[in-house]
């Protein structure tokens, strides 16, 4: 008998209610398991390169609250890492890199862009053994836009006026960085799916602060490239493009790249999200705060998307990352509101 992932089958177009549900960073801070394993690791980026302890926090949000699916512990940035630009992350800061050059971008070197990345791999397939059948696994990667704007700020900005003007100022080691970091990230998305992920994601979460022009050639051309790459090698794994604030461009994204499935963020309005939905899957979008107060913020959240998405192939998710301050007796009851919906 086939075996039913039913996070698969909605990506490609099925209905289940009540829908399937994971949360973005559903692996982090707001589990006291999580804290205790990340005490003991060290750093951030020891867990994402040990895959025991990668994989341990991977299984702990399903052990906890057996969400439908489950993404492989790492982060966006292990793919300029493995391209030998220097790494950290700070407690309260978040990542923090050397801020990339023009002249550095011919000589970013990809000899051991795979070897560096092996112990996703390895994660990638202990987890498929070790994950109920059922549970969905999830790889992931950055889309060249978000990536390339942490690379050349060297940390967060609200803004991304660094990249942006870099890559006014630089257009042409602009598009060769956005051009390498979708083929690596193709390549990356294909490894991850031969070590036994069964869905990919690419996240562009700062797609929303480019004009119209710049947000076709920095995120939806790029996003096509990676598209075209993983189709050609396995035409059949649901890709979800999450282009954070893409607002009525959304439209534009999907008829342009091909993704399976849109990822939505809050700010979509119902009325949007439900004709995006006559195309194909969406994947969202509660607001992360509205986890994080509960009660009847919460309970009216989950309501309304259930409400207005639920005849049509959904994957119920926040509209962005779980945020620390989520209690988990919230995550227990908005779970509790989905899985017990009737229509
Ligand atoms: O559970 C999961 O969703 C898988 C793991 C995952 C992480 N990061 C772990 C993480 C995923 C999918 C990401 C994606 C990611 N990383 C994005 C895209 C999604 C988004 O949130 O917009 C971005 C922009 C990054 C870069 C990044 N990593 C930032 C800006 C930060 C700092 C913010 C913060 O929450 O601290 C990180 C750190 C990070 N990545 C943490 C986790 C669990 C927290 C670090 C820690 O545990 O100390």
């Amino acid at each position: 008998m086939a075996l039913k992932r039913i996070v698969v089958d909605v990506l490609k177009g099925e209905t289940v209610f009540p829908p399937p549900v994971w949360l973005m960073r559903q692996a982090g801070r707001y589990l006291p398991e999580y804290r205790e394993t990340r005490k003991s690791a060290g750093s951030f980026l020891d867990v994402c390169y040990n895959p025991d302890l990668a994989v341990e926090v991977t299984l702990q949000p399903i052990r906890r609250f057996g969400f439908d699916a489950s993404i492989v512990f790492s982060d966006i940035l292990v793919v300029p890492h493995a391209l030998g630009r220097d790494l950290r992350f700070e407690e309260g800061r978040g990542p923090l890199m050397t801020p990339i050059e023009p002249w550095e971008v011919e000589r970013l070197d990809r000899e051991t862009f795979h070897v560096n990345l092996s112990p996703v791999y390895e994660t990638v397939r202990r987890l498929r053994q070790e994950l109920p059948p059922e549970t969905t696994l999830i790889g992931f990667c950055g889309a060249p836009w978000t990536v390339a704007t942490y690379m050349i700020a060297g940390h967060g900005t609200p803004d991304q006026a660094p990249a942006r003007l870099f890559a006014y100022q630089h257009p042409v080691q602009f598009a060769e960085l956005l051009n390498l970091l979708a083929d690596l990230s193709g390549e990356y998305l294909i490894r991850q799916i031969e070590a036994g992920a069964d869905v990919v994601q690419v996240f562009d979460s700062w797609s929303g602060v480019l004009d119209e022009a710049c947000f076709e050639t920095f995120c939806v051309q790029p996003m096509a490239r990676i598209v075209r790459c993983v189709r050609a090698r396995f035409p059949d794994v649901p890709i979800i493009g999450f282009p954070k604030g893409a607002g009525c461009r959304y439209e534009t994204y999907r008829g342009l790249t091909g993704v399976d499935a849109l990822g939505l963020d809050w700010t979509v309005p119902m009325h949007q999200a439900q004709r995006l939905q006559a195309g194909g899957a969406v994947q969202g979008n509660l607001d992360p705060l509205r986890l994080v107060v509960g009660g009847r913020a919460l309970e009216e959240g989950v309501g309304r998307i259930l409400d207005g998405l639920g005849d049509g192939p959904l994957v119920f998710n926040l509209g962005h990352g779980i945020t620390p301050q989520a209690p988990i007796v919230h995550v227990e009851s908005m779970l509790q509101q989905i899985r017990g919906a009737r229509r």
